[in-house]
């Protein structure tokens, strides 16, 4: 019998690149499929690259049956929050009409399992600013109600049909692998931690604190800051869960801390040594005031255990990509 493999979109791009490498760790038969409008083919460091899109429904459908493929993991999407808002079109037809036409190539190919990159975004703002995964979901902004439809896609197909998933919702990301190989190389990055590091190495002079006002400790907003090596553990851990049978389900994927933006701030300070130039404007659109996670479920039914959480760790580390990528750009250049 042939060797089933894992369909990767979006295994170029930061989170997905990730994964792959420790798919290809773990001696996974992986195929990326990426167009690389944000991502970048140097970082996918194991398995087949494929340069396409996720609708491309005919490419999909050859790529499904040529690699035995039985489980996708599906990243390509776009992500950022305040685009979202300005664009919310373009985030409604390549993060939801994608991923329905990618959903029909599975159904139509006979894919097991689906493990889906959902976000924290699909709580808005949970009234006490943790949430868990019974929080009612109410976006605020069309990122996260883009997601949201996916994720509601996948539960209603997952009773129609035997297609079992996984979504995991990511609160926010930051850092790179450990031997600094692949990291965020995003141009025109938004995330808080990288522009802050992009600051400290002088590619930007200056980062900016959206809104001092918040109902939070020193009135700047707070998250839950994870480092990508363990989110990307959380993909293998839904693997083995749903290939030992597990039921379809949506875990956040979080430490259940949070730091405030200062927080932040202070920390890039003090891992690069360099005084930022930080200017006070006013609240971004689409931002919550406050959003960590509630993890049990992800420890308790996934075995799934964190290994970076610390502040310093992950900041240390986007540091140094941020270093890389001044040294040697090579391959990470758009
Ligand atoms: C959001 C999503 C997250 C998604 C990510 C991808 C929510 C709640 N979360 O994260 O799921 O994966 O986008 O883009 O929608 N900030 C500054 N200055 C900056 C940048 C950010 O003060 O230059 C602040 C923001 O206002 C926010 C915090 O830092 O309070 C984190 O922002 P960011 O890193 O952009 O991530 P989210 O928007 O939280």
């Amino acid at each position: 019998m042939r060797r089933h493999s894992i369909l990767v979109t979006g295994g170029a791009g930061y989170i997905g690149s990730h994964v792959v490498r420790q798919l290809g760790e773990a001696g996974e038969s992986v195929i990326t499929l990426d167009n690389l409008s944000t991502g970048f083919e140097a970082a996918v460091l194991s398995g087949k690259f494929v340069l396409g899109d996720t609708n491309d429904s005919s490419l999909v459908a050859r790529l499904l049956t040529e690699h035995a493929v039985d489980t996708v993991m599906h990243f390509a999407a776009h992500t950022v929050v305040p685009e979202s808002v300005s664009n919310p079109l373009k985030y409604y037809a390549n993060n939801t009409c994608s991923t329905r036409q990618l959903l029909e190539q599975c159904q139509r190919q006979g894919v097991k399992h689906f493990i889906f990159s959902s976000t924290a975004a699909v709580y808005g703002i949970p009234a006490t600013g943790i949430a868990i995964e019974t929080t009612p979901t109410l976006p605020i902004n069309p990122y996260g109600t883009s997601k949201l439809m996916s994720e509601w896609m996948l539960r209603d197909l997952s009773t129609a049909s035997d297609l079992r998933f996984v979504a995991l919702r990511y609160f926010n990301v930051a850092g790179c692998d450990p031997y600094t190989r692949i990291g965020q190389s995003t141009p025109k990055a938004t995330l808080l931690v990288k522009v802050a590091c992009e600051t400290a190495v002088g590619k930007r002079p200056w980062v900016a604190i959206f809104g001092n006002d918040y109902a939070t400790p020193d009135g700047t907003g707070v998250r839950d800051y994870i480092h990508v090596e363990d989110l990307a553990d959380a993909h293998l851990r839904a693997l083995a869960y749903l290939r030992d049978g597990g039921n379809s389900d949506v875990f956040n994927v979080g430490y259940g801390h949070g730091y405030s933006v200062k927080e932040v701030l202070q920390m890039v300070e003090n891992v690069s040594g360099v005084a930022l130039t930080i200017k006070q404007e006013p609240r971004r659109a689409g931002d919550p005031p406050s959003l960590i996670a509630n993890c049990d479920k992800l420890s308790s039914r996934l075995g799934w255990k964190a290994r970076y959480d610390d502040l310093k760790t992950i900041v240390s580390s986007a540091y140094l990509w941020e270093q890389r990528l001044l040294k040697d750009p090579r391959g990470f250049i758009k």
